[in-house]
């Protein structure tokens, strides 16, 4: 996906209680009948579905069962890896410094603690020791203790990281309760994610009460979870070889006749044959694809000349995975489609090309992006090359560092993950993009997450 989006923070809680008890009995009625009509309008639907499948008079099922265990193989992360995560925190923080998140992708990384954000703080906070360890606390609303220590438990950490839990009380300041914890230190840095409220109650003590600085996480602290292990960089890897290979199998699935929505459905079954979760799909075909996060429609409906994108991805063991490919229907005779939008494919594809031989360790990540942009710009398709080559990819489908040509401060380091997704987007008429995963090697180069780039536009 070429862009960011913004989850929702938290989900947000009914305030009238007595509203909401009256409202009861009304509201399993309203359920009920919903139930009922719901189910017989599935049946009508799948009946419907099943006899007419895409419209295009295909009656076979599509079949996606070879997917299945595609990632079975892969281990999760082992617990001796947040022991090596520690150590690198510790070399990073400077004595005395220590670290605040809140519950997300950071407080994941650091110590498998799985937490919901809500109004009431959760935070951990690690602290570089007089002897260079890492200590690890958890400061909890007290009436959810019990509740943090399952999460603690539920975390499988190894024992020689032992969680010290504070609970703060329900009148009280969570921020005073963590500012304890921290007026020895000689710097409090705050994950960038932290919400201001939060940062704002605690830096406001700490400097007040103990003269501690606080500040947002330092590049260099911000760089740890850039820089993929071994093990994190396995599971990507098959979390994006498999959302390759559901691309391909949806491909021969595709028939004129179908809408974008029918792809997008295809793409779900096949991604999760193959083992992922929390999977997404953009399905755009011909002048649609021009909108680079286009929604996958109803209406628009793929011809035997059309031009079809399909932009994808979902979780594996906790890590992302995110693949475009854009195919033609024609069966592949180069002359019998369009040649502009051919000849537009095949330069996307050598700006992608562009980026693996000339990007290396040491590049900016301004120069990645300006090594496929040349390539684009070269041809006269520049300014519809509308937005930066791509971003990193882990926990987070999208995440530091992003490749655009005004992030001149990173640069690229052995076990960083980014998308490479150059695009040509032509507003009416056309867009091409293909996006592919890869991995900073230990000697530098570039290697692709997903084995190989599409090899063609009718065959993938
Ligand atoms: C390091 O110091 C911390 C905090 O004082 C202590 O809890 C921990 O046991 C020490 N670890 C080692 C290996 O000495
Ligand atoms: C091919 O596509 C381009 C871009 O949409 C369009 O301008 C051109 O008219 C098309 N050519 C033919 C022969 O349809």
């Amino acid at each position: 996906m070429p862009s960011d989006e913004n989850a929702p923070l938290m989900g947000s809680k009914p305030k009238h209680w007595s509203n909401v008890k009256k409202r009861t009995m009304f509201t399993r009625t309203v359920i009920a009948l919903a139930l009922l009509f719901g189910v017989a309008g599935g049946v009508a639907w799948f009946t419907k579905a099943t006899s007419s499948t895409g419209g295009g008079g295909d009656t076979n099922d599509p079949d996606f069962s070879s997917l299945r265990g595609f990632c079975d193989d892969i281990e999760a992360i082992q617990p001796s890896e947040y022991l090596e995560r520690h150590a690198r925190l510790a070399e990073t923080l400077p004595e005395g410094g220590a670290l605040v998140m809140e519950p997300g992708p950071t407080m994941l990384y650091y110590t498998n603690i799985e937490w919901s954000l809500s109004e009431r703080p959760f935070l951990v906070v690690l602290q570089r020791a007089a002897n260079s360890t890492i200590t690890t606390t958890v400061v909890t609303p007290m009436f959810e203790a019990t509740r943090a220590l399952e999460a603690i438990q539920e975390a499988k950490l190894p024992m020689e990281i032992s969680i010290k839990v504070v609970e703060w009380i329900e009148h009280g300041s969570p921020y005073e309760t963590t500012a304890e914890l921290l007026e020895e230190a000689s710097h409090v840095f705050v994950e960038p994610g932290v919400r201001l409220f939060v940062y704002d109650g605690l830096a406001d003590i700490l400097s007040q009460q103990h003269g501690v600085v606080t500040t947002m996480a330092s590049r260099a602290l911000q760089t740890l979870r850039m820089v993929k292990s071994p093990a994190e960089i396995a599971i990507m890897r098959c979390a994006n070889r498999a959302t390759v290979a559901a691309a391909k199998k949806v491909r021969h699935h595709v028939k004129p006749g179908m809408t974008e929505a029918d792809i997008a459905s295809l793409v779900t079954q096949a991604l999760t044959a193959a083992g992922l979760t929390n999977t997404w799909v953009l399905a755009l075909v011909d002048e649609n694809a021009a909108f680079p996060h286009g929604e996958p429609g109803a209406t628009k409906r793929v011809t035997k000349h059309s031009t079809v994108l399909i932009d994808s991805g979902g979780e594996l063991l906790g890590y992302q995975s995110d693949v475009t490919r854009t195919f033609f229907m024609d069966n592949g005779d180069r002359n019998s489609h369009n040649q502009t939008i051919v000849d537009a494919w095949y330069l996307v594809k050598s700006a992608q090309q562009a980026v693996l031989h000339d990007a290396h360790a040491g590049s900016t990540c301004a120069e990645v992006d300006l090594a496929a942009r040349h390539v684009i710009d070269r041809a006269g398709y520049g300014r519809y090359f509308t937005h930066r080559l791509g971003h990193g990819i882990g926990e987070e489908m999208h995440e530091e560092p992003y490749m655009n040509q005004g992030n001149t401060h990173i640069k690229l380091q052995p076990g960083m993950t980014f998308s490479v997704e150059p695009g040509i987007y032509i507003t009416h008429e056309f867009g091409i993009r293909l996006e592919d995963i890869v991995v900073v090697t230990k000697d530098g180069n570039l290697e692709l997450l997903t084995d190989s780039l599409a090899d063609n536009p009718w065959t993938l």
